[in-house]
């Protein structure tokens, strides 16, 4: 038997350095002020660890440089579109490959062809631009969880899963003729990032099938999905992880991935399927805004560096490695007295906020002003999911969001297990003096999607 060793190795050696930039305390009080205490607003040059998102951030492999060298850059037929869509072919088994430049414009597209007024599209949780691009064709998204996903204190193997005697109900209720899909987001970003069994995946395939209800998988985190269902889900054991995430393919009957997560790119998406009457409306949409179908916004050398990045994500030392230091950072978290949502999912660990600072009430964003605390700390950026995100200010009334979170996202292949110590110490320090922490009142914001530019302020006691 191989041994196995506690320490976590990064299956990697460095090649390239990119200097962090450090900041003292007082700097970084000044440049929370200037962006009205709002992290989106903070130029990255004043961050030490970005945390913000895992989206677009990984690093890429010498393999992958080496790759864009080879971009072909011809408008139409580039040999790096052949590459690019084999790799995805071999990959997902779907017939059409149609490239689109980040995983939203492939939500437009299909959403715009297949969605639209009076359809509901199903989902066991919608990430936010799905579920805004179901709305922007005039259709409705339902979100149908398992009840334990959002239980954040009882860890379960696969709280990402459906509710699929919900999902029953819902297919009775609404009508086959007015869900034009359902939709499994794999991982489930919305729910902290855990994962759906390859069993929940396997009958929600099987009751679509049975209504004939398109299957459509959001591919963003495929293989740390798919690596989860090895690790927990015994009969699967044995598998290769890509065989697994081949199966998980093929129970549905397309995806849409964006390819800044477990494509391990800076840039880039795909819309696969089998339809060809989907797929011939949306072609014609794609180069209408996107391209032409053979790029689809992207450059040759980016399809180069996806194609690459497929067989890359599915190495099994690269992922033991990913959710082995997601995990890790979790366990620094709960030592340290920090409430997280159990377990840490793939990506990232989501911090508890409404448990951790109680004394601050949803209407005074807790999440926010743990956000605010960790920048001014330690130049530390992460992300609120809370009511800066999700809240609704409706004539002056507050309808909080039904979670207060803070998002810890890891990027892919960046941060070494030292970076990841640095945030636990902060996180450390912060606990010793959380009831101290003070809320934040909202001086200006949009009706939605607030958090991107609203302006804040800390509540005076
Ligand atoms: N689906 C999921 C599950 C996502 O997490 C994202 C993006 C998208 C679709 C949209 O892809 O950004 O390429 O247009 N998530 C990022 C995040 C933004 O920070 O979680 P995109």
């Amino acid at each position: 038997m191989e041994k196995v060793w506690k320490t976590i190795i990064e299956p990697f050696r460095v090649k390239t350095v990119e200097p962090l930039c450090f900041t003292t305390q007082a700097e970084r009080e000044k440049v929370l002020q200037k962006a009205a205490y709002n992290v989106f607003a903070i130029p990255a040059d004043k961050v030490l660890i970005d945390l913000l998102t895992d989206s677009g951030t990984g690093a890429m492999s010498a393999q992958q440089w080496g790759a864009i060298m080879r971009g072909d850059e011809s408008y139409a037929g580039a040999t790096s579109f052949f590459v690019f869509e084999k790799a995805v072919r071999d990959l997902t088994g779907y017939h059409y490959i149609l490239p689109v430049h980040q995983g939203r414009a492939a939500e437009r597209i299909l959403m715009s062809v297949a969605c639209g007024p009076g359809k509901t599209v199903i989902s066991n949780s919608h990430f936010d631009t799905t579920r805004a691009n179901v709305e922007a064709s005039g259709g409705a998204a339902l979100d149908l969880p398992v009840p334990e996903g959002l239980d954040f204190d009882v860890p379960a193997p696969f709280k990402g899963n459906m509710d699929v005697a919900a999902l029953e109900r819902s297919i009775r209720k609404i009508g086959v003729k007015n869900i034009p899909m359902v939709i499994m987001t794999l991982t489930n970003n919305s729910l902290a990032g855990q994962p759906v069994s390859m069993a929940n995946l396997r009958e929600v395939s099987r009751i679509c099938r049975q209504h004939r209800i398109p299957l459509i998988i959001d591919a963003a985190r495929f293989a740390e999905n798919a690596f989860f269902i090895k690790l927990r889900e015994p009969k699967h054991a044995g598998r290769s992880v890509r065989e697994i995430a081949q199966e998980m393919f093929s129970l549905a009957s397309g995806c849409m991935m964006s390819a800044k997560k477990d494509a391990l790119v800076n840039i880039g998406g795909f819309l696969a399927l089998n339809d060809a009457e989907w797929v011939a409306r949306c072609r014609e949409l794609l180069i209408l805004t996107e391209g032409f179908p053979t790029y689809g916004g992207l450059a040759g050398r980016d399809l180069e560096a996806i194609a690459q990045g497929l067989v890359e994500v599915l190495d099994e030392h690269y992922l033991t490695y990913r959710l082995r230091s997601v995990a890790y950072l979790g366990d620094g978290l709960r030592k340290a007295g920090v409430p997280i949502v159990e377990p840490p999912g793939g990506h990232g660990v989501y911090v508890n906020a409404k448990k951790f600072l109680p004394h601050i009430p949803p209407s005074s964003y807790p999440g926010q002003a743990l956000v605010c605390e960790l920048y001014r700390t330690a130049g530390i950026r992460s992300v609120e999911i809370g009511s800066l995100m999700f809240g609704r200010r409706c004539n002056g009334a507050f309808v909080p969001a039904p979670m207060e979170l803070v998002r810890l996202a890891i990027p892919r292949r960046v941060y070494t297990q030292s970076h990841i110590d640095y945030v636990i110490e902060a996180f450390a320090d912060i606990a010793q003096r959380a009831q101290k922490l003070r809320g934040l009142r909202l001086v200006e914001g949009p009706q939605r999607l607030a958090h991107f530019t609203a302006k804040l302020a800390p509540e005076t006691a």
